[in-house]
């Protein structure tokens, strides 16, 4: 099938929420490392990485390698037998997730591994209210939906009752006008008040990202975590850490992006880059509170050998290429280009983000919300063969979270391609 009858067969039979980038949407047909290729045969850098999906990029040989052999081996086995590539990647989930975590609950996505946090800590807690963040993500299940803290990810009035949201530790847009660091982070010490005031008091739990990804890469000052979650441990609530964007190595240095930010979780979540493209969702935690799941519970496809073994080859290549470290000096590298855009170009209002997890939120005058502009940087780099992300409330930030194997020249391959599509605005 040529490009046209795809765009068309897709129109024709999948949902309409199934929406796609650019005008023209893009039918890929294959990758390769950092490039993807379309049905045409023309080359793209991906600096987008499926949604941070492709850790280590597209196609790697050795990830290749784990899951043939695993297929050759056997496919699917479900949790009613025991396979070694699920145990082998839970012990090692164990070794390099922060503090005391120990078990891990194995499921497909990221939505999943957050439901099964969340109903988790009700469980362990016997208490039902959760606090979340405005701005936040965590997928398409009703709990997920609810606990989102964004209107454009919520559909059909969900909700399930208990969920409240603190304000986001958003600094570029405070809620309180204020600035930092003389606000003495008012947004993290607000959530004492958001407990008294509209909760029992008594919650069970607190979910956040490290870095809030589909809200626009918010990236919280660094005392914030400390403040907020000791505020949640003395009303008796646990802290679930959703690293399904900031897990894997994408913040830089570490596995897990809540690591820079000096707490630890009592539950984490992954999903997305963990398998580089194979479906997988895991939700860790201590044995004592990973006890408190009463009855079986049963998920298909969790915990399957190929995305275990998939999962597994790609911590060691993480590992053994020293790619955390990479996210660190390329991703330091790309936040100075950005920077220099901003300097460029005033379209530019904020760049934010840690590692290879970058972004720059456009506006127009007083800081108002500018997604055209950002939409016209997707299609003019989209021309340029380079591929980026969208994300934020109001749809105007950009986001870049390429595979943690990009080099130094790919970024000044980008920055070029940027600066080209800014200019056009
Ligand atoms: C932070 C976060 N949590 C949860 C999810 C849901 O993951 P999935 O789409 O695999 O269900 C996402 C997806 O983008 C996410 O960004």
């Amino acid at each position: 099938m040529v490009s046209e009858e795809i765009i068309q067969k897709q129109k024709e039979y999948l949902w309409a929420c199934v929406s796609t980038y650019y005008e023209r949407p893009l039918v890929v047909e294959r990758g390769q490392g950092m490039y993807l290729y379309d049905a045409e045969g023309k080359q793209y850098l991906d600096y987008f990485g499926g949604v941070k999906v492709m850790s280590i990029g597209h196609g790697h040989p050795k990830v290749t390698a784990a899951i043939m052999a695993q297929l050759q081996k056997v496919a699917y086995t479900s949790t009613l037998y025991v396979n070694e590539p699920q145990v082998k990647l839970a012990e090692k989930l164990a070794q390099i997730t922060p503090g005391q975590l120990k078990k891990t609950y194995f499921t497909n996505s990221g939505t999943e591994a957050d439901e099964t946090a969340l109903v988790l800590s009700r469980l362990y807690t016997g208490r039902q209210e959760i606090v979340a963040l405005r701005h936040a993500y965590h997928g398409r299940s009703m709990m997920s939906m609810t606990t989102a803290g964004l209107s454009t990810w919520k559909h059909g009035g969900s909700y399930v009752p208990g969920v409240v949201h603190a304000v986001a530790p958003y600094c570029y847009r405070c809620p309180f006008k204020l600035e930092y660091p003389s606000c003495n982070l008012e947004c993290a010490k607000d959530v004492e008040e958001l407990i008294q005031t509209t909760t029992t008091g008594e919650i069970a739990a607190f979910i956040a990202e490290p870095i809030l990804g589909a809200g626009g890469y918010i990236t919280p000052p660094k005392e914030y975590f400390q403040e907020v979650v000791a505020i949640i441990r003395k009303h008796g609530g646990l802290f679930i850490c959703d690293e399904v964007q900031t897990g894997w190595g994408r913040t830089s240095e570490k596995w897990c992006g809540i690591e820079h930010w000096g707490v630890k979780p009592d539950i984490m979540t992954f999903a997305k880059g963990m398998a580089n493209g194979t479906p997988i969702g895991a939700t860790i935690t201590t044995p004592e509170i990973a006890d408190a799941y009463p009855k079986t519970t049963f998920s298909t496809f969790g915990g399957n050998p190929v995305s275990c073994a998939a999962a597994l080859a790609t911590i060691e290549v993480i590992e053994t290429e020293n790619l955390m470290h990479n996210a660190k000096v390329v991703g330091n590298y790309l936040r100075s280009r950005l920077e220099e855009l901003k300097e460029k170009y005033p379209v530019i209002g904020d760049v934010r983000g840690m590692g290879l997890m970058q972004a720059m939120e456009c506006v127009a005058e007083n800081k108002a919300p500018h997604p055209k502009a950002a939409l016209k940087v997707l299609e003019e780099t989209k021309k340029r063969g380079r591929l980026i992300g969208i994300a934020g409330l109001y749809g105007n930030v950009i986001r870049i979270s390429p595979p943690l194997i990009v080099t130094k020249d790919q970024i000044d391959e980008l920055g070029d391609a940027l600066d080209a599509a800014f200019a056009t605005i």
